[in-house]
């Protein structure tokens, strides 16, 4: 039997817990987790926040974090499930969370790393031409 699993919005993320997350997975070395300051203020300033976490210990198994107007368009800047813990339902239950949160007015869309596009295409979402302008401060 599968572990339960919480799915929830969560308005105060620590930097601390973030850093681990994300730090566990691929997308760990393109985000600033050596700049804990930093993610403080991008976890500050998104609009949703939406984690999974184990129900019986707490620990952080994944997380999206997204900016939204709540009406219209959510853009989800960061998903992940921790190396382990993949395949087994969670991004795409994280996501779900989302949607239910937001409600049937507003569509996701997201810039995906090359190795997550079979799974965006698993889940049904509709594949885009994304354009980027990079940033100057990596740091
Ligand atoms: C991408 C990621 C968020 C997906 O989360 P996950 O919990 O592993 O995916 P799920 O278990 O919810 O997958 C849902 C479905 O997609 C399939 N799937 C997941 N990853 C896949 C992949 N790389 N290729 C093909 N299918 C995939 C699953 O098998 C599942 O299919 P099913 O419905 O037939 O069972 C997670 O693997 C991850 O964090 N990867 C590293 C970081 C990353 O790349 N994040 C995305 C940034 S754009």
């Amino acid at each position: 039997m599968s572990a339960a699993i919480v799915y929830q919005r969560e308005l105060d993320l620590s930097a601390d817990d973030y850093i681990a997350c994300v730090g566990r997975t691929t997308l760990g070395s393109t985000r600033p987790l050596g700049n804990p300051a930093r993610v403080a203020a991008m976890l500050e300033n998104s609009d949703l926040v939406v984690t999974a976490r184990d129900a019986a210990s707490g620990g952080l198994l994944g997380l999206a974090r997204c900016l939204t107007d709540w009406h219209w368009v959510c853009y989800c800047m960061d998903l992940v499930v921790v190396e382990g813990q993949q395949g087994k339902g969670i991004g795409k239950a994280i996501l779900d969370k989302c949607t239910e949160i937001m409600g049937p007015r507003v569509g996701i869309a997201l810039l995906a790393m090359p190795e997550a596009e079979p799974f965006y295409q698993r889940i049904g979402m509709e594949q885009y031409a994304g354009f980027w302008r990079e940033r100057l401060d990596k740091a």
